[in-house]
């Protein structure tokens, strides 16, 4: 029902399948009046709508077109159609007059896709005895939906509703206990205060405990987010539908929604986008018009504006930029950069679904890129690392960097005991922004050279910089710096100057492809790929290592766009002999054996283990109950989603061992 395309940190590209047609998500459903609908909104990009049953209910006319013509036709629209339940009304008037039953038998009758059951939408900073009695009620009455639709063999997809107010745990407990009841979809709710009150940053915590609890394979929603401001970081942290009155309601009001915020007609000079009523009038022509003739105008400019950030978004989810974007949207207002700044605190969470590499560069924008996932998930790589006796400590050069670093080095600062310094027992590492330190050997993989950080840095870096090297220093016992870093960062109390000719870099390939081994697959990788008579082969045009072999037996390919390491079918062989089970692999079920052996791609819902570590474009083995190699190849997702998801792809499988 809900396939995933492309991925980035929690956001998704995926494909929702309704009996009125397939939507691309992230989407935004335009809400649609029953009676008083002005905009052909498909016009506009809109593949799905919402509309409310229960304004079409307490409505005599309206009801009786819905039951004899359905509500595609009463609305005048042929792709699906989601409906509200009437809760929002219950939020604003207290009280209305249908039952949870009533309504979702209602929505099923006129022929909605996907029915809402009546939860209530429980404001925030509520005190917590409302809270938790509010979502009794929803929950109650979600479970009573499923049971209706299951009883009635209902074909109109579902929404469950997660409730909880402001309250992190009973968010999670919400989203836990509706995750339960396998509905269709997962709308998030009662958010539209904290949007309209720019309270952005507990938007955060709302939809990150929500989200946490929620199955991955089911679309969530972000009910009554309209504003295109807000679209990249709810997509990043995992929304894929959104609604929007904001379109109309904005102008009626006069006002023009754009990316960084909102326009009032009566200040603009300039007509800020580029869309067809911005590029026919001026704010004056508009300012002239009757109102109706302009609320029009103005709520078609609003549509063009949201369609448009949501073709950006999915955009970037599939080069893999969504969070420079989120980043960029969020610096249109303090309140939003809140936002970012406090997602950094579900960066552990981020890192288990964010891709391991992506087609395009991280660029760092400010000092919330240093709390990005990837980083966090370098650092966790650098102090699993096997470590040398001592340690070199090089400014950054070009990257990358070891292509650039040669000859001699400069003068060195010296730290922890003095002794005379091996090379062989040394780790180079390159001091740089956003990752830290980079181990020379394994500077081509991504996302450690393809980045990029301004040449001027921000205080905040800086300081980074000097804490990071200050902790991981501490696991070496002599350390030299170079003297240009001791000079940035301040850095005072080394023991002497070094100046010396020995000390140069010497690259070596066989470290080299040892080292992203091991950084890739865990230590000891390295030795146990490389060992025999290694011959590595390089590409003649860019110099840049191809194939690895023992002898005349391949045993990796080197992946020119991201320099990890492709597994052949001896590297597979080798890689499954020396490492523990389950770690890099992928168990499946004894039915999927015989498909996995001859090279079929594995399905997620076939794998019974996997290691937790796995993360989508990692490769893998893919092995039997009593770890027998089957197959390898590469996950296209980490290992949370491999677990939970029941249909889709899980592993490109390269190769089977049979053949
Ligand atoms: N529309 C905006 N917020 C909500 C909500 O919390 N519940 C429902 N059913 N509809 C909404
Ligand atoms: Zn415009």
């Amino acid at each position: 029902m809900f396939d995933i395309k492309a991925k980035d940190m929690r956001g998704r590209v995926g494909v929702l399948k309704t009996n009125h047609g397939d939507v691309k998500t992230p989407a935004l459903m335009p809400v649609i009046h029953p009676r008083k609908q002005a905009i052909d909104v498909k016009k506009y990009g809109a593949d799905i709508v919402i509309t409310n049953a229960y304004l079409i209910y307490k409505d005599d006319e309206l009801k009786q077109k819905a039951l004899d013509k359905g509500l595609h036709e009463l609305i005048n629209f042929s792709g699906p159609v989601m409906t509200d339940s009437g809760s929002f009304q219950l939020s604003v008037y207290g009280d209305i007059d249908i039952s949870n039953k009533e309504v979702i038998e209602f929505q099923d009758l006129i022929g909605s896709d996907i029915g809402t059951s009546l939860d209530i939408p429980t404001a925030p900073f509520v005190d917590r005895e409302k809270a938790e009695n509010d979502l009794k009620i929803t929950i109650e009455r979600a479970k009573e939906a499923v049971k209706i639709k299951k009883e009635n063999n209902i074909k109109m997809l579902l929404n469950s509703v997660v409730q909880g107010s402001t309250f992190p745990d009973l968010r999670q407990d919400c989203a836990t206990q509706l995750a339960s009841l396998d509905a269709d979809l997962y709308p998030i709710g009662a958010v539209v205060p904290l949007m309209e009150s720019y309270h952005y940053k507990d938007l955060v915590d709302v939809v990150m405990n929500s989200i946490m609890y929620l199955p991955d394979d089911v679309p969530r929603h972000l009910m009554g987010a309209g504003h295109p401001m807000v679209f990249a970081l709810a997509v990043a942290m995992g929304c894929d539908l959104f609604d929007s009155a904001a379109y109309i309601l904005y102008a009626e009001d006069d006002r023009l929604l754009s990316t960084r915020g909102t326009f009032k007609l009566e200040n603009l000079q300039e007509m800020p986008c580029s869309c067809e009523v911005c590029s026919k009038y001026t704010p004056d022509d508009l300012r002239a018009m009757p109102k109706k003739q302009r609320r029009d105008l103005i709520a078609q400019h609003n549509l063009y504006v949201s369609f448009a950030e949501l073709r950006l978004i999915r955009q970037a989810i599939y080069e893999g930029s969504l969070m420079e974007l989120v980043e960029q949207r969020c610096r249109a207002h303090p309140a939003l950069l809140d936002a970012v700044r406090q997602l950094a605190n579900y960066n552990e969470d981020f890192e288990k679904y964010d891709p391991r590499s992506k087609k395009s560069a991280f660029f760092y924008t400010g000092s919330e890129s240093l709390k990005r996932p990837e980083v966090l998930r370098h650092h966790q790589k650098l102090k699993e690392m096997s470590k040398k006796r001592d340690l070199i400590v090089l400014p950054p050069s070009r990257k990358p960097y070891s292509k650039f670093i040669s000859g001699k080095l400069g003068e060195f600062h010296v730290f922890g005991s003095e002794q005379e310094i091996d090379l062989d027992n040394t780790d180079f590492m390159v001091l740089d922004v956003p990752f830290g330190l980079i181990p020379l050997e394994i500077d081509e993989v991504y996302p450690l050279s393809q980045n990029d950080s301004p040449k001027i840095k921000d205080v905040d870096s800086l300081e980074y910089l000097s804490n990071f090297l200050s902790d991981f220093i501490k696991n070496y016992e002599q350390i030299l710096i170079h003297s240009k870093i001791i000079k940035e960062l301040n850095i005072g109390l080394y023991n002497k100057s070094v100046n010396s000719d020995e000390i140069r870099y010497k690259k070596d390939d066989i470290k080299k492809i040892r080292a992203i081994a091991d950084y890739q697959f865990g230590n000891g990788a390295g030795d146990a790929l490389f060992k025999g008579n290694i011959n590595v082969e390089k590409s003649k045009k860019t110099g840049k290592i191809r194939h690895v072999y023992d002898g005349k037996t391949l045993i990796v390919n080197m992946r020119a766009s991201d320099s990890f390491l492709v597994l052949s079918k001896e590297g597979a062989r080798r890689l499954h002999e020396s490492c523990p089970y389950p770690k890099n692999r992928i168990v499946v079920n004894k039915d999927s054996e015989p498909f996995a052996l001859d090279g079929k791609s594995v399905f997620s819902k076939f794998v019974v283990e996997c290691d937790e570590n796995i993360r989508a474009r990692d490769e893998v083995l893919i092995v039997n109950e009593e770890d027998k190699l089957l197959a390898y190849g590469k996950s296209l997702l980490s290992a949370c989603e491999i677990n939970e998801f029941m249909s889709g792809q899980a592993i490109k499988t390269r190769k089977g061992m049979k053949k």
